[in-house]
């Protein structure tokens, strides 16, 4: 990539310094971050187009020939099961002229291209090419790209670059934290797709810290997880996560694995794995978020809703995805109308809360700021 302009260059700087400032003295980003093209497309060059996404869970697509589409940066994708078993990440464009293949979700025998009936099986194979003989396509000479894919506690994550390091040790630390709620064995309930008006990085914010609950979400959220209650957990490399504690008062929902201690019970643990990854994992519940950014202010959000076993009732399933989309939507109004104020020049670096309540943001901006190329050596003078 060609060398970052004095302006982008300017914006690594400020997160640089905002990185290493001590916690209790942690700093928002200045709105530029959140809404200038030029460092969003710079974001997508270094990192984002390098990084591991959540797309879904494995048992979205439980039997072979079961799919989903998704979308990254410029690549559209085909997550699908194959005949044998393994969940692979597909290019969804035809070898042909470059048709879309496949849209929204579903199960096939065949993936065939709309346009010109080519046709591939459920590894990206190519089985038929109508009157193509005489021109040497075949199911030899021809098959869709494959991605890197890698599944953690049921999570089927994505990368574009084939050289990236593996996912799974840099997320050990959180595993543990996971272990008790068996998260790998939720079983999937709904998915649901929208694309909001914000940029990216907004929504992870906004999802991991806990300072707006009382506030935005007074009848949603405040009743079981209020601000107060709230205190940061564990971070790493690739993470960060808080509990969201359930006051006395609020009635238990569901026990959950038998492996979960009675404290665990009462708390929602919300983690990140970063960049895009966004989820709350409770006894009974597994809410999770796959964020794909589609420019710096609109995104398109993939979320799951999955549960424990078959303790909760349909009614209270359907009752809590009711609870999320309300949710959902008192977060988006606020982000959406951010992300307006956002591009004003007065939007400039503030105090973040204190860790409990957003110390999580600060985590993720180390993690920006980790993401960050080496700075050019300045060579010694004399
Ligand atoms: S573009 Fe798919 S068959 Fe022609
Ligand atoms: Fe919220």
């Amino acid at each position: 990539m060609d060398a970052p302009s004095a302006s982008i260059s300017h914006m690594t700087d400020t997160l640089r310094i905002i990185a290493t400032l001590p916690a209790d003295q942690a700093q928002t980003l200045p709105g530029r971050f959140y809404t200038d093209p030029d460092y969003f497309q710079y974001e997508v060059e270094t990192f984002l187009s390098r990084e591991w996404h959540c797309l879904g869970r494995v048992d979205e697509i439980p039997n072979p020939g079961d799919y989903f589409t998704a979308r990254l940066f410029a690549e559209a994708l085909l997550v699908v099961r194959g005949d044998d078993g393994q969940v692979r990440v597909l290019s969804n464009v035809c070898r042909h002229r470059g048709m879309l293949l496949a849209e929204g979700s579903g199960s096939t025998r065949r993936f065939v291209c709309s346009y010109h009936a080519w046709s591939y099986d459920r590894s990206g194979q190519l089985s038929a090419a109508p009157r193509m003989q005489e021109k040497g396509v075949g199911a030899k000479t021809c098959r869709l790209p494959e991605f890197r894919c890698e599944v953690w506690n049921g999570f089927i994550y994505a990368n574009l670059d084939d050289g990236a390091i593996p996912l799974a040790p840099r997320l050990e630390a959180l595993n543990q934290v996971l272990a008790p709620y068996r998260t790998q064995g939720m079983r999937y309930v709904q998915s649901f797709e929208e694309e909001w008006q914000t940029n990216w990085k907004c929504l992870v914010e906004n999802f991991m810290e806990s300072y707006h609950l009382s506030v935005v979400h007074p009848k949603t959220l405040h009743p079981y997880t209020p601000t107060g209650l709230s205190r940061k957990a564990l971070s790493g490399e690739a993470f960060t996560s808080y509990c969201a504690n359930y006051p006395d008062t609020a009635a238990t929902r569901g026990l959950g694995a038998d492996t979960l201690r009675v404290e665990e019970r009462r708390r929602s643990t919300l983690f990140s794995v970063f960049p895009t990854q966004i989820a709350s994992q409770a006894a009974t519940l597994l809410v999770s978020f796959g964020i794909q950014p589609l420019a710096v202010d609109r995104i398109r959000v993939r979320w799951t809703l999955s549960t424990y076993g078959d303790e909760l009732t349909q009614d209270e399933l359907d009752a809590r995805i009711a609870l999320w989309q309300e949710v959902n939507l008192e977060d988006r109004i606020k982000l959406e109308k951010m992300q307006q104020a956002l591009t004003s020049r007065h939007a400039t670096s503030g105090p973040l809360a204190p860790e409990d309540y957003e110390g999580t943001i600060a985590d993720f901006h180390r993690y920006l700021a980790r993401q960050l190329p080496a700075m050019p050596k300045i060579a010694a003078v004399g």
